[in-house]
This record gives C-alpha cells, structure tokens and sequence, in this order.
C-alpha cells in the first residue's frame, strides 16, 4: 500500500476473530498510514493519487496481509488552541508511531482503531 521509498518496508499479516477467537471472513478493512515523513497523503498538495492506503478483505480464515511502511510518529498541530492547551497540560505535541485500521461487515459494528 505505500510508494514512499524512505520508507522502512514492513509486512504486516493479520487475523481478524471475534470476541471467542474465530475467525471472521468476509470483513473489510480500510487501512492507512502516513508516509516516512510523518505526513498522510492529504496533506501533500502535489498529490493526486491515494498512497499509504489500502482497502483489504479478509479471507475464509480471517487473514489478510498487506506490505506498508514501519510506522512513524508525527506532530498534531500545535500552533494554534491545541498547542495552547497542550503546554498548559504540559504535554508534547507527539503522536505515537501507529497504522490505522476501519473493519466493517454486515451485522456487526464498525470498528476504528
Ligand atoms: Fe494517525
């Protein structure tokens, strides 16, 4: 799912299981991801097309798999009311390396993680 070539390739082969450990076939899963530099794909003006994203189905198994980038952490804006609060929590701005991940199938809630 990436094109960045700075990035740390990374494989990642997943399971997908109900509360009780079986497997669950037929989910969909939108995954994304920021590039290297610590940016989503919409947040680059010259870009066009979709990257550090992807759309997977999990098989009778539960499995899916994808090919994506080591995950990097990034700032949240911090500018502005955010950063505000943020230095009167005294907190960093920082947030941990992570992959996004939306399983969606029929009858079942949507989980975002
Ligand atoms: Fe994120």
């Amino acid at each position: 799912m990436t094109s960045d070539p700075e990035g740390e390739p990374m494989l990642a082969i997943c399971t997908v299981k109900d509360t009780q450990g079986n497997p669950i076939a037929g989910v969909t899963i939108d995954i994304w991801e920021t590039d290297s530099s610590g940016h989503y794909d919409v947040q680059h003006a010259d870009r066009t097309a979709p990257s550090e994203r992807c759309v997977m189905v999990s098989d009778e198994q539960g499995r899916f798999w994808f090919k994506g980038i080591k995950p990097v952490s990034y700032p949240i804006p911090h500018d502005g009311p955010v950063g505000k609060l943020l230095q009167l929590l005294n907190r960093h701005c920082w947030r941990p390396a992570h992959v996004h991940f939306m399983f969606g199938k029929e009858g079942w809630d949507r989980l975002i993680t």
